[in-house]
């Protein structure tokens, strides 16, 4: 034991590279796994899918220091955004049957910090008609990681991190916005996306005005798709083993990379594009990030070692395991786009256009562990 804290201490004292703990949960990865969010505080048991009141997720993130799950399995239609407090950790792995989602309104952690959220569906749609509105809003929030996470439908933007610092999105499908059918869009940072699905939209997959890693990722049926807004800010990017895949609503297949200002720093090594729309994964190396200053190695030295998997192994695991667990309706519908490889996919209006059950959003079955035992 003596031994072993002596050398770890070594280690810590001689290698020079800073070391980005993991607090968040095993496996946790990025700028965002600091975070210890409500691990260790009160245990909160969502009981019901109603908006507000004991028992519900509202009330369940109304205070900090809570460790959240759940009892109940469907959707929680929310008839106005829900604001989290800093300090928890929401569980959604915890929910019996398909799982939990929420509908109809933002999920907030603006302003807020030290959150994890894993296996959430978020999923805003038309039914909340505050157009100015997104997802995921982490706005100005701080040491924050979405795990496994499904998001869907935003109008604003899909997950809007502007000021957002220490955060990472991993492991997640981001698919389908509506509105200005916009990604991601994060300013401040330092931000990691690893391991992500991004599945037909317009642009900012992610916008990225900040310090970013992103490796491992895979952008199907694109318009835009990493991108710098052409900002005149001057921020770092390691890319790394990201596959590109052209769909049918892809009219220039080169715009996976776009407004990449010579500003920019970046690091892309072990990149794909795979631009012929025809039904088979066989891209070509891509790595030349528009007129960015290239970096020759990575500005993050934690990046290299992020980089599991190849571009083509990322597709394969990501394609399998991405997104809220279990997969539900609307990720099997997002997978099942970017397995056609360039055949299928359609950049959407509204939810409702998917021709999915339930009005677009997908059926979660309503279930309460008690109805299971
Ligand atoms: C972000 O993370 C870094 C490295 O752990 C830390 O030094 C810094 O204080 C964090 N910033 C905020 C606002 O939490
Ligand atoms: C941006 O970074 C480049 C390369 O490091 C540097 O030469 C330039 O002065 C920076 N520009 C600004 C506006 O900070």
């Amino acid at each position: 034991m003596f031994q072993f804290v002596w050398s770890l201490a070594a280690y810590v004292l001689l290698s020079c590279q800073p070391i980005i703990a993991q607090n968040a949960f095993p496996g946790a990865v990025g700028f965002g796994a600091i975070a210890t969010g409500g691990n260790g505080g009160t245990t909160y048991m969502v009981t019901n899918l109603d908006d507000g009141g004991p028992g519900s997720f509202r009330d369940a993130v109304s205070e900090s220091n809570r460790n959240i799950v759940f009892d109940v399995g469907g959707y929680i239609l929310l008839k106005s955004a829900v604001s989290l407090s800093s300090d928890i950790t929401i569980n959604g792995q915890t929910a019996p049957g398909d799982g939990i989602g929420i509908m109809g309104g933002e999920v907030s952690a603006s302003g807020q910090s030290n959150i994890i959220i894993r296996n959430l569906r978020m999923r805003q749609g038309t039914l909340d008609s505050d157009t100015g509105k997104s997802a995921f809003n982490m706005g100005s929030a701080s040491t924050v990681i979405l795990d496994h996470c499904s998001v869907a439908y935003g109008q604003w933007d899909s997950v809007d991190a502007v000021g957002a610092i220490n955060i990472t999105v991993s492991n997640s499908i981001i698919a389908f916005p509506i509105g200005q059918q916009f990604g991601a869009h994060v300013e401040t940072g330092p931000s990691t996306f690893y391991g992500n699905l991004w599945v037909s939209a317009h642009n900012r997959q992610p916008l990225s005005k900040d310090d970013t890693q992103y490796v491992n990722n895979v952008v199907y049926n694109y318009q835009a798709g990493y991108t710098s807004g052409n900002t005149g800010g001057n921020f770092s990017h390691d890319i790394i083993n990201n596959y590109f895949i052209a769909g049918p609503s892809t009219t220039s297949p080169s715009d996976g990379y776009y407004q990449m200002d010579s500003e920019q720093s970046v690091y892309a090594a072990g990149n794909y594009l795979d631009s012929n729309k025809d039904g088979a994964l066989n891209g070509a190396a891509a790595n030349v990030v528009g007129d960015s200053t290239v970096l020759s190695s990575p500005w993050e030295s934690s990046s290299e070692s992020l980089a599991k998997y190849s571009a083509s192994d990322a597709v394969t695991a990501v394609l399998n395991s991405a997104g809220a667990s279990p997969r539900d309706e609307v990720d099997t519908f997002a997978v099942s786009a970017a397995k056609s490889f360039g055949t299928s996919g359609t950049i959407y209006e509204s939810q409702a256009d998917t021709g999915l059950s339930n009005g677009g959003y997908g059926t979660l079955t309503s279930t309460s562990s008690k109805e299971r035992r």
